[in-house]
């Protein structure tokens, strides 16, 4: 079993009387890439949110790669590797790209320096310039302010930073939201090649079956608070996705028709 980045099993978070995760197991294999889809309110980012740290589930336990963890705090899951990109992305958009690939966590200068806790900057340039260039993300230079970017470039420098701060479990909460098709394949291209450079496991929050069966090993459904259907990627299809979904409406309408 230590081959699993993630595994939760039974988890379940209630807000007072919502339950908003009703009993979710799942697994993340090492290096795998797990994409999660469902409707609004289905309990996605509650997940992904317990798997940061930000929440604790009210029960349940998961392990994080193969040991089983309580996550305190979103710098405990952080220290384990844990890293998250939000769907508002956090980035401070009047600083620079150098700077925001290391917001909150600048090199500081060694020698006497160190002690007036002095950026150097020139170290922060050259290594945000070759983190980028190393996974293949393309800027003019990284002094331009995060506002001058586009939306794709944003989401890009955000997963660049969660990934050079040793990330070995990223989860991205909708990466491509709002975002075109050119803006959303430079992002699928980015995290393809992650997955390619390996030691990475990855959790996607997606809206699109079609990116996401072309992105994610495995795909889970989850529908109000759980998982509905689990499948390899190469196993299922959009039309079956739909289906199920489909499926899941009409009883929902009967229901509440009665
Ligand atoms: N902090 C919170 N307090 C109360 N209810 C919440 C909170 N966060 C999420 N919820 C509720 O939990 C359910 C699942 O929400 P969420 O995980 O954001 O769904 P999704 O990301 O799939 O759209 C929703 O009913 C939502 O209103
Ligand atoms: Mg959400």
């Amino acid at each position: 079993m230590n081959d699993l980045a993630l595994r939760g099993d039974n988890i379940v978070k209630r807000f007072g009387a919502v339950t908003a995760l009703d009993g979710v197991s799942f697994t993340l294999g090492q290096g795998e890439i797990l994409g999660i889809l469902g409707d609004n309110g289905a309990g996605k980012s509650t997940l992904v949110k317990i798997l940061t740290g930000f929440h604790q589930q009210t029960s349940g336990t998961l392990s994080v790669h193969g040991e089983e963890t309580l996550l305190k705090s979103v710098d405990h899951a952080r220290a384990l590797g844990i890293e998250c990109v939000y769907q508002d992305l956090a980035l401070a958009n009047s600083l620079s790209i150098y700077h925001n690939m290391f917001l909150n966590r600048e090199i500081v200068r060694r020698g006497p320096a160190r002690v007036f806790r002095l950026v150097d900057h020139k170290q922060m340039r050259e290594r945000a310039a070759h983190l980028l260039e190393d996974i293949g993300v393309h800027v003019p230079s990284v002094d331009l302010p995060v506002e001058r970017l586009s939306g794709g470039q944003r989401q890009a420098i955000a997963v660049a930073r969660a990934v050079h701060s040793n990330a070995k479990i990223l989860l991205l909460d909708e990466p491509l939201a709002a975002m075109g098709a050119r803006e959303a394949a430079l992002i699928i291209d980015l995290i393809m090649r992650l997955k390619e450079k390996g030691g990475l496991s990855i959790i996607m929050i997606m809206h699109n079956y079609a990116q996401t069966l072309d992105i994610a090993d495995r795909i889970m459904l989850m529908q109000r608070g759980r998982v509905t259907y689990e499948q390899q990627s190469a196993n299922t299809s959009v039309a079956e996705l739909m289906d199920i979904v489909r499926r899941e409406y009409r009883a929902m309408r009967a229901t509440t028709a009665q």
